[in-house]
């Protein structure tokens, strides 16, 4: 998820896109680059890391007087964050910047390549402007060239492309990632993934539509729909309060995050399905020879996806599977065999716990893999190799997206290595990937269900504790939706299996002990059922969240029927999310910053 923005008019151009892009670090600071066109000529500047290292690189370049310029600040999904990476991506005389996935990338590449285009960077981005020059040289003018381009993209993408061929014009194209169009009364254009930048700037903003393309120059916006027809821009005043409007609108980052959760597990789709297998680009399969057996190793939320995961990898790709606290690990004097896939598990890919065991493995000869949200961080430095979740930053404290995307990323490598070890019919994996790409509408948060939520919550603000139970991938839910609970509203709660209530924890049964009940359709409903009813019949106070009617609890939360207990999975994700979301809010804690946590424990 990178920052861009654009600009044209007579101001210092520069100082207006830094502004900008520092408005929208927040969504990427891996890199950051700017492309300025005046007078026929470009200024380009690039930089690795936070955007002050752009500034210092630009410090003596000013620009007064008519000009156009582009900017971007990256969050990397293809190629690691180097300069060379950087955004805006040059060709011989035009400069794009890009947010989004190119899924076709390699295959445009390939063909570039043939016609002799040399490529600089790794990323995707890069083939948008060697195509847009090559139909340069076929079409009549820059704006058929650039129409053309976007016809030949498929994937998420918000482009800004400047060019030598029409130097007072910025060309746009917007599909699946955010970007709108501001204007004031001195005639200048500003272009901005979200409108923080805006704010002060523009007095009016155009957001565009997925499949809006066009062009701005001094006298026009021409804006083209999908179906190539001319539109009129829909300007709406624009917000005032940047901090908000960094947050979108959300009362906190951790419900901005929840909300994206759909849009990002997209994002964590793109290029990795097609109708019958699993891609993932940075893994080459061969590094999977001779593995027996993979260990998942993560602290926190990122151990609970991994506790998720190790069900699906013993159940799909039929590998011995063992999950690890990293705190734990670390000391144990753990045995490690050669045959072991070391896997570690890192939303920042800081942490330290988790980042010693990386190294114990590391030492011990076994290969590594790091699944982490963060480029160029710590893990994935250190790994072997590395799966991003493409999550985008996650500001809120209490982990939400990243977990998402985390199981999202393990139920795709689930399935490349049963395809791998050919432990699954090729119809099966078929019905599998059909599935998964239900997973971005499934987390859709919907009015009525966060109403609900929000009603129901005022019930829960007491009492000596609250138990969430489920059991097989319901029982890692419980505890992360336990420990949601605790992070952000500081009361205490559980998370537990299902079975194992009997085994003393009924015990606590009275009507002070809430029981959050996961009671899937598709796994183990009735097993699940009998454990909520022993609870019911000692009278606990009981939340059911279930897609199947439930009338022994006291309060019951409907998610939508589907087909597949994954499905009920992500949908249930979303209900303990916004349920601790709630419960915290009415108690007046900071959802964002909870006490005595911090966003990345590098410390022992
Ligand atoms: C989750 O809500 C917490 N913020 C915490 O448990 C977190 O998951 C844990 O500290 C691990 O962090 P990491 O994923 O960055 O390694």
């Amino acid at each position: 998820m990178c920052g861009i923005v654009g600009y044209l008019g007579e101001k210092n151009t520069k100082e207006i896109l830094l502004d900008g892009l520092k408005e929208l670090e927040y969504r990427g600071y891996d890199s950051a680059g700017i492309a300025v066109l005046q007078n026929k000529t470009f200024s380009n500047y690039k930089a690795v890391g936070k955007l002050i290292n752009l500034e210092e690189k630009t410090k003596d370049f000013t620009t007064k007087d008519f000009a156009v310029g582009i900017g971007h600040t990256r969050w990397a999904t293809h190629g690691k964050p180097t300069e060379l990476n950087a955004h805006p991506h040059v060709g011989e005389n035009s400069y794009v910047v890009h947010n989004g996935i190119i899924e076709n990338y390699v295959e445009l590449k390939r063909s570039l390549e043939a016609d002799g285009v040399k490529f600089l960077s790794q990323t995707d981005t890069e083939v948008i402007v060697h195509q847009f020059e090559k139909n340069l040289k076929i079409e009549k003018t820059a704006f058929e060239a650039f129409s053309k381009t976007i016809s030949e993209l498929e994937g998420a993408y918000a482009i800004l492309l400047v060019t030598k061929s029409e130097d007072a014009t910025i060309f746009f194209a917007k599909h699946g990632s955010p970007m709108l169009v501001g204007i004031n009364q001195e005639n200048e254009k500003y272009f901005a993934s979200s409108d923080t930048p805006l704010i002060g700037h523009a007095k009016e903003v155009n957001y565009f539509e997925d499949g809006d393309y066009g062009f701005v120059s001094n006298d026009e916006i021409a804006i083209f729909s999908k179906d190539a027809k001319k539109q009129k821009p829909v300007f709406q005043a624009i917000s005032t309060n940047r901090l908000s409007a960094q947050k979108d609108g959300y009362r906190f980052f951790m419900e901005k995050e929840i909300y994206e959760q759909s849009d990002v597990i997209a994002d964590t789709l793109l290029g990795r399905l097609s109708e019958d297998a699993i891609h993932f680009d940075e893994l080459d399969p061969a590094f999977f020879d001779g593995i027996n057996e993979i260990k998942l190793c993560a602290c926190g939320t990122s151990y609970h996806s991994a506790l998720t995961a190790s069900y699906m990898f013993e159940r799909y790709a039929k590998i011995r599977c063992s999950v690890e606290i990293a705190s734990e690990f670390r000391y144990r004097e753990p045995l490690m065999c050669k045959d072991t896939l070391f896997v570690v598990i890192s939303q920042s890919g800081e942490t330290a716990d988790t980042l010693e065991t990386l190294k114990m493995a590391k030492k011990a000869g076994l290969k590594t893999l790091v699944v982490c949200n963060v480029d160029n961080s710590s893990m994935v430095r250190l790994a072997d190799a590395c799966i991003l979740t493409r999550a985008g930053i996650e500001k809120g404290v209490a982990s939400t997206k990243a977990f998402a995307t985390q199981v999202t990323v393990f139920w795709m490598l689930s399935l490349y290595i049963a395809k791998l070890r050919d432990t699954m019919t090729s119809k099966k994996l078929a019905h599998q990937i059909f599935l998964l790409r239900g997973v971005p509408g499934s987390v859709k948060v919907t009015d009525t269900m966060h109403e609900r939520i929000k009603r129901l919550s005022k019930r829960y603000l007491h009492g000596h504790g609250f138990f969430f139970i489920g059991r097989d991938v319901f029982f890692p839910l419980a505890l992360e939706g336990a420990l949601k609970l605790k992070e952000i509203s500081y009361l205490h709660a559980e998370g537990y299996p299902s079975g194992e209530m009997k085994h003393g924890p009924i015990a606590l049964a009275d009507p002070e002990l809430f029981t959050i009940a996961l009671l899937p359709q598709h796994l183990l409903y009735e097993k699940s059922k009998s454990n909520v009813e022993e609870l019911s019949a000692r009278d606990s106070t009981i939340c059911a969240i279930s897609a199947i009617e439930f009338d022994k609890a006291d309060d019951f939360i409907q998610i939508n029927q589907c087909e597949d207990y994954m499905l009920e999975f992500f949908q249930m994700m979303v209900v303990v999310q916004l349920l601790s979301l709630e419960i915290s809010v009415r108690l007046g804690n900071d959802v964002d910053m909870p006490r005595n946590l911090a966003k990345s424990v590098t410390v022992e």
